[in-house]
């Protein structure tokens, strides 16, 4: 049995030590916006929060995650405080028009969450780097860059 909170609620699940967080995310408490690329943190698809610090779900088992407060592109409004408005990154992305199919795309968003908490005012290269883990099948790597520039811009006041 672990207790944790996912998108500021608190939780109580019951599957076996060796689940991975990304089932429990999925098919036990429903929250599908996360999702199943390659199952051993080669693609970031099901990259979430635990902790403010991107994890991919897939590889976490649910045991470490006791006490934790876990983010999923469900609840990614709700961190940047816009009182239910979307992030500046999901502004951001539909600005760009970022997602080609999609799949990748909550992962993407999750990974740069987490860069531009770590670095509000990445460089190019810092962007490319932190994405770096993050794949796209659809090859859509200049739209996501340019998206999180944007973001960066508009949290900076245009410093970025
Ligand atoms: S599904 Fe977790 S990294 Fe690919
Ligand atoms: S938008 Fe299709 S895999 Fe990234």
């Amino acid at each position: 049995m672990v207790d944790f909170s996912i998108n500021g609620k608190d939780v109580h699940v019951d599957t076996p030590d060796d689940t991975p967080l990304l089932w429990v995310i999925r098919d036990v408490l429903g929250l599908t916006g996360t999702k199943f690329g390659c199952g051993i943190a080669q693609c970031g698809a099901c990259t979430v929060h635990v902790d403010g610090q991107a994890r991919r779900s897939c590889v976490t088992p649910i045991s470490s995650v006791g006490g934790s407060a876990i983010t999923t592109i469900e609840g990614l409004a709700a961190t940047a405080g816009s009182g239910g408005d979307l992030h500046p990154l999901q502004k951001a992305w539909i600005e760009a028009q970022a997602p080609q199919c999609g799949y990748c795309q909550s992962g993407q968003l999750m990974q740069a969450a987490a860069l531009l908490s770590e670095n509000p005012t990445p460089s190019d290269e810092e962007i490319t780097q932190g994405m770096a883990a993050n794949l796209c099948r659809c090859m859509a790597y200049v739209r996501i860059r340019k998206a999180i520039k944007l973001a960066a811009n508009a949290q900076n006041g245009g410093r970025g």
